[in-house]
């Protein structure tokens, strides 16, 4: 599989970075037009690339987010009909999200710099160092961190183009679709519950009650469980959102199902269809006890 090290950033000055990256010599490959379909998929990511020039690529990938210059394994195919994959693979999984981009590309030394114009987000910096088969990645590292000092690059982000367009709001999407399939003959209380896991990807899961009322189970747990299942470890951001007039408030059985794999700072949206309020999980229980408290 191939490697790339990559890093992205918001760029304040395009211009000041295309100067910076002329003045060391880089080639310069001219602008490119690329519409970026994602969709749905049960693990890492799935994007449909068209690109003007060029043509069309199915990119599977996966890739850790972290807040620094990281690897990213990857598969291309070439695709002779886009608007039939595309057609297909929405029909069969769902698309997640389109992410329209200018793209000049650069050449440096083996490493892509992309300056990007990004349809609602607005300007970015990415470098992609792509690495031979047999290479440590050592020498990409050092070719990034040089770049990245030249174009005076700063804070690195952590989630991809479309993690940004998605955001929260892709993410209430999902537990009021998911709400729409809970099991909740007894107490005809609907309950939904998307979480987004630290790749960007996200799960969902509804409440599934019993008629031997104790087994029931709540809909953040068939999330986590979905999650999991999934191969992921934690959880960045969450929703919840029941079928009644008020927002959903997590149960506290379920508020601790939380703070197993979730930071005290992420937040959790409660919901209502028609409402939503936005705390801390922190908020939601303070003085918590957490895995870190048991013995390593
Ligand atoms: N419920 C949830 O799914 N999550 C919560 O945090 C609160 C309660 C479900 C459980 C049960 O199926 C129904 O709502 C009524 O309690």
């Amino acid at each position: 599989m191939p490697r790339n090290l990559e890093l992205k950033a918001v760029d304040p000055d395009p211009a000041r970075s295309l100067a910076a990256a002329r003045e060391l010599g880089a080639e310069d490959r001219g602008v490119l037009r690329q519409r970026d379909t994602y969709f749905r998929a049960r693990s890492g990511r799935l994007k449909l690339r068209e690109e003007e020039p060029g043509g069309a690529t199915l990119i599977q990938y996966d890739r850790p987010d972290a807040a620094q210059a990281r690897e990213s394994r990857y598969r291309l195919t070439a695709v002779a009909d886009p608007d039939e994959l595309r057609a297909s693979l929405d029909a069969a999984l769902g698309t997640l999200v389109v992410v329209d981009k200018e793209r000049h590309l650069l050449l440096w030394e083996g490493v892509r710099i992309h300056l990007d114009t990004v349809q609602g987000l607005g300007s970015f910096v990415e470098l992609e160092g792509v690495a031979p088969a047999d290479s440590d990645l050592g020498a990409e590292h050092e070719k990034v961190a040089r770049l990245r000092a030249a174009l005076q690059i700063g804070d690195v982000l952590t989630d991809s183009y479309s993690d940004q367009l998605l955001g929260a709001d892709a993410l209430v999407a999902a537990a009021r679709d998911v709400m729409g399939r809970a099991h909740a003959p007894y107490s005809r209380f609907l309950v939904g519950a998307a979480l987004r896991a630290e790749d960007g990807s996200i799960h969902a899961g509804a409440n599934v009650e019993n008629a031997a009322f104790p087994q029931g189970q709540c809909a953040e747990a068939s999330a986590i469980g979905v999650l999991v299942a999934a191969g992921r470890t934690k959880v960045l951001e969450a929703a919840v959102i029941a079928s009644g007039e008020e927002i959903c408030v997590p149960c506290g059985g379920c508020r601790q199902r939380l703070r197993e794999f979730m930071p005290l700072d992420g937040l959790v949206h409660l919901c209502s269809p028609t409402d939503r309020r936005t705390v801390t999980l922190e908020e939601l229980l303070p003085l918590s006890f957490g895995p870190e408290f048991l013995p390593a």
